[in-house]
Parts: structure tokens; C-alpha cells; sequence
């Protein structure tokens, strides 16, 4: 039929794929999440099995015997002159020393990756998968922020000069991967750091924490701290001695930080509304695969999700992908992480607000394809949800719901698709299934979004390849990109002499 023929043929999109893979891609480097190789846990079930029964018991109450509690701004003072006075030795080892640390850091993630595994499944709702990748993430940021620091002592002439302190707050969907990215970083820059955990995944904070002082970061060096009052944490937000913040959350959250300090040296890593793009050149197969993982791994809480999916002339037209993907949907094996066999988890805590709008209600002309369900009594486990009909400028088409919901929208040219892909305020990631070259480079001259993904999905940035960060109001701050060459360079100050005489 009409939609068969407009499949590429094996021949051309064989060559269509090479040639857009190879323009796109830098080629496979060192520094990559490699799961199948780097981790034993899909070679060994078993040993999945293992963690997932730990995961049960796992006791989730020691984070806060490894914290130090902070009630007060008088503690709040303590903690940072403390970190500040330790900060100068730090600073003043070469970037080798401190790489050499780092890399031993590096090697106790890899060694304790079971146990990431575990309390991640335990206190995040983290498939076994999801977790597995994001411990190969952590391990990257190691090593890459490794070499960095031994690159950084002079950039252009310029003489790097390390900052004292770095406050690292993230969020809890990636609960390993973006903190120790975070405070890697910083250490790398030659900075001291206070590390709050989100309170949510505050147990796998504490390992984190754990971890890097095993390899050799010193404990006055790294503190991890848990605000047990507001107050206190807004006063360490405001405080002048910090040098940098980096923040990974909402925009919203980003700019209430900014409200309490108007100077704040800030690294925001902000929200997302992200969509992919699917033509009719492109490989449909492919495109529901990566748009079922893009759209529901984790259950759909990462920034980087595909939140809608965006069919182009006749793939809007024809029932066919419509329908492989609702089949896929349909078939995800929804269920808690203790499960081996779950290919999507539970939502982080039972949904509310704009989540659970997202998970109940219709837009104007909407309808449920596949209609989310609570599963079970923990209110944390929902069935995926997959919405038609959504329409521009819908609420559904502007806003993050960060959970496990996809709309669908249909564009009759790719041009019109870019405009409803660049529509919102987001612009953190941005997808496109095409297998034609000339519609490849229309869609990369126009598409508004910090990070590019051709016949891939859309999460899960490979550190220095796809170094991660967006546009629009999915960055506050100083925009720099993690996992990107220039981050230490923004974590440090910079002095540039020159003498006359
Ligand atoms: N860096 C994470 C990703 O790319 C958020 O999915």
C-alpha cells in the first residue's frame, strides 16, 4: 500500500543511515556509557537478582548518620569556612594530583555498582537498566573530568585559579550520574564542595559520598549536607562565600534561587519539553523504539524525555506506526524495579499537581490512545499513557509533566513539525527520525535545543560526546554544558598577566 512505498527501501536507507549517522555522530570515543561491557549485570541475571532481593530491605535510614544535619544559619557559617579553609590545599595540588584522585574514584564506582544498584532500585524506583547506565555515566564523568583537570592550569595564556566552594544540589532522577558529575567537577576544578542530596534519594547521596572519600577525597574537602530547615538552605543558596552553584531541577526552583542571591554564580541544569520528530523517510521500527524508551524509561522523569511525539504527513495519516506504537506501549511490563522482568518502574512518589492532571486529564479535541492506570497501592505505579490529538499551543503541548506520558501530534511538512518541536519554552533535547539527508540538515539549521538526536533517542547523553545542557528556560545561569569541555574552565576563576617591562 501507499505506506509501504514510502518506507525507504533496505538499499537506500542503509545508505541514508551511514551517511546521517556519520554527520552526526562523532565517531565512538573513550568516554561512553558502555553497560554491556563495563558492567557484569547483563552478562550475570543472577547477580541482578541478588541486588533486587537486597533491594528490598535496603535500609534507607543511614543517610542522615552520614550527613551532617545543618538546622541553622550558625551551622550553615561553620560548615562553609570550614569547606573553604580545607578548599586551599585542594587548590593547590596540580590538576595530575587531583586527577589521579579522581580516577580512583572512577575505579570505586565501577567496584561498588551493586550497591548503587541496589539503594537506587530501593529508594528511586530504579529498573535494574536505568540504573546500570547511569552507574557507567558516573564513571565517565571520572574519568573525562580526570582528564580535564590535567588540561585546565592554563588555557590560552590564562593561568586557571581554583574557587574555594561549589554547592552541587541535585535532583532525584538521576540520583548517581548527575551528582558525582556535579561534584566531580568541581573537585576536578580544584574547588571544596558541599554536596546536598536531594532528599528523596538521600540514601544513594550517602553512598555517593561514601564512595568518593573511599578513593581519596578528603572528608573536609567534600561535606554532604542535609538541610533539616528552610531557612538554613536558602541561607547557604544566598551566602557569598559560595562561588558556584550547580543546580540540576526545575526552572522554577532555579529561579527561586536566583530571587535569594541576584549575583549567584549559577550552573542550572533546568526543565525540559521535549519531542521527536518522526517523517515518513524515516525507519519507522526504529523510531518506536526510541520513542517508547525515550518517552517511558524511568518511567518518563528525566529531563531529557520524549514528552510528544511529533508524525509527520502520512505516518500522521496512516494507522501504521500509529498502531506498533500503541502496541509497544501496551506491552512495556509495567512493575516495580524488585521485578526483573520491569521495563518501566514507579513514579518517585504518588503523583499530584500538574502530574497528575497530566495522568487523568484531556486537553480540548484529546483522547486517551492507551489511558494511564493506577496499578497497585503504593499510588507510585501508574500504566504508561499515550494522548492523541494534541493540539498547538495546548497545555499539554507546553508543559513538563515528568512522568510516564506521551502526546502525539501531527504536522503535514517537517517544517511545520520544527514549529510545533521548537513551540515551547523548554529547549533541552530534541529528536528527529529521518533517514533523508536534505530534511536532516532543514531540521538541524531550525530546531531550538541545546541537544540533536537523528534515528536515536533522546536521553541518555553520552559524557564528552554529547556534552548535555539546553536552551530557552531549560538553562539558568551560565548555560556551560556537563559533560562538555568547557565546564571546568566555568568552574574556575581565571588571571591573565602581562609585564611591561
Ligand atoms: N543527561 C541525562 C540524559 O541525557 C539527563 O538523559
Amino acid at each position: 500500500n501507499s505506506v509501504t512505498d514510502e518506507v525507504p527501501g533496505p538499499k537506500r536507507a542503509q545508505n541514508r543511515l551511514t551517511e546521517t549517522r556519520e554527520n552526526v555522530f562523532v565517531p565512538r570515543g573513550k568516554f561512553e556509557n558502555t553497560p554491556d561491557t563495563d558492567s557484569a549485570l547483563v552478562a550475570n541475571r543472577q547477580w541482578g537478582r541478588e541486588i533486587l532481593k537486597r533491594s528490598e530491605n535496603t535500609d534507607l535510614g543511614i543517610a542522615t548518620l552520614k550527613a551532617n544535619e545543618v538546622s541553622s544559619n550558625e551551622q550553615v557559617v561553620e560548615i562553609i569556612l570550614d569547606v573553604v579553609e580545607a578548599s586551599k590545599s585542594w587548590g593547590a595540588l596540580s590538576g595530575k594530583e587531583r586527577a589521579d584522585v579522581l580516577r580512583k574514584v572512577g575505579v570505586e564506582l565501577a567496584a561498588r555498582r551493586g550497591e548503587l544498584l541496589e539503594v537506587m532500585a530501593a529508594e528511586a524506583g530504579k529498573t535494574l537498566d536505568q540504573g546500570d547506565t547511569e552507574v557507567s555515566e558516573a564513571i565517565d564523568f571520572a574519568y573525562y573530568y580526570a582528564m580535564l583537570a590535567e588540561q585546565l592550569e592554563e588555557v590560552d595564556g590564562a593561568e586557571a585559579i581554583p574557587v574555594h566552594l561549589t554547592l552541587v544540589v541535585p535532583p532525584w532522577n538521576f540520583p548517581t550520574a548527575i551528582p558525582t558529575g556535579g561534584v566531580l567537577a568541581a573537585l576536578a576544578a580544584g574547588s571544596g564542595v558541599i554536596f546536598k542530596p536531594a532528599s528523596n534519594t538521600a540514601r544513594t547521596g550517602a553512598v555517593i559520598a561514601d564512595i568518593l572519600w573511599s578513593a581519596g577525597v578528603p572528608k573536609n574537602i567534600m561535606k554532604l549536607v542535609k538541610f533539616t530547615d528552610r531557612e538554613a538552605g536558602k541561607y547557604a543558596v544566598s551566602h557569598p562565600a559560595v562561588d558556584r552553584l550547580i543546580l540540576t531541577g526545575g526552572y522554577e526552583t532555579a529561579e527561586t534561587f536566583r530571587s535569594w542571591r541576584k549575583d549567584l554564580p549559577l550552573f542550572g541544569e533546568t526543565s525540559g519539553k521535549n519531542s521527536i520528530i518522526v517523517t515518513p523517510n524515516a525507519d519507522l521500527d526504529l523510531a518506536v523504539k526510541d520513542v517508547v524508551y525515550s518517552a517511558f524509561g524511568h518511567a518518563g522523569q528525566k529531563c531529557s524525555a520524549a514528552s510528544t511525539v511529533i508524525l509527520v504527513g502520512s505516518v500522521a495519516t496512516s494507522k501504521r506506526f500509529r498502531n506498533q506504537l500503541l502496541d509497544a506501549v501496551s506491552s512495556l511490563h509495567v512493575a516495580h524495579p524488585q521485578d526483573i522482568k520491569s521495563e518501566m518502574g514507579p513514579v518517585i512518589a504518588e503523583p499530584e499537581g500538574k502530574l497528575l492532571r497530566g495522568l487523568t486529564t484531556l486537553g480540548d479535541g484529546e483522547q486517551w490512545a492507551i489511558k494511564p492506570q493506577q496499578l497497585d497501592e503504593t499510588g507510585r505505579l501508574w500504566s504508561p499513557g499515550v494522548r492523541s490529538g494534541v493540539k498547538p499551543g495546548s497545555e499539554y503541548h507546553m508543559t513538563e509533566y515528568f512522568g510516564p506520558i506521551l502526546g502525539v501530534m501531527t504536522a503535514k511538512t517537517l517544517e511545520e513539525a520544527i514549529e510545533l518541536q521548537n513551540a515551547p519554552d523548554y529547549g533541552l533535547t530534541a529528536g528527529l527520525h529521518s533517514l533523508d539527508a536534505d530534511e536532516l540538515e532543514l531540521w538541524l539549521s531550525k530546531v531550538q535545543a541545546g541537544n540533536l538526536y537523528v534515528n536515536r533517542g533522546i536521553t541518555g547523553a553520552i559524557v564528552r560526546r554529547q556534552p548535555f545542557g539546553g536552551w530557552k528556560k531549560s538553562t539558568v545561569g551560565s548555560g556551560t554544558k556537563a559533560g562538555g569541555p568547557n565546564y571546568l574552565v566555568a568552574l574556575s576563576d581565571w588571571k591573565s598577566a602581562e609585564s611591561q617591562a
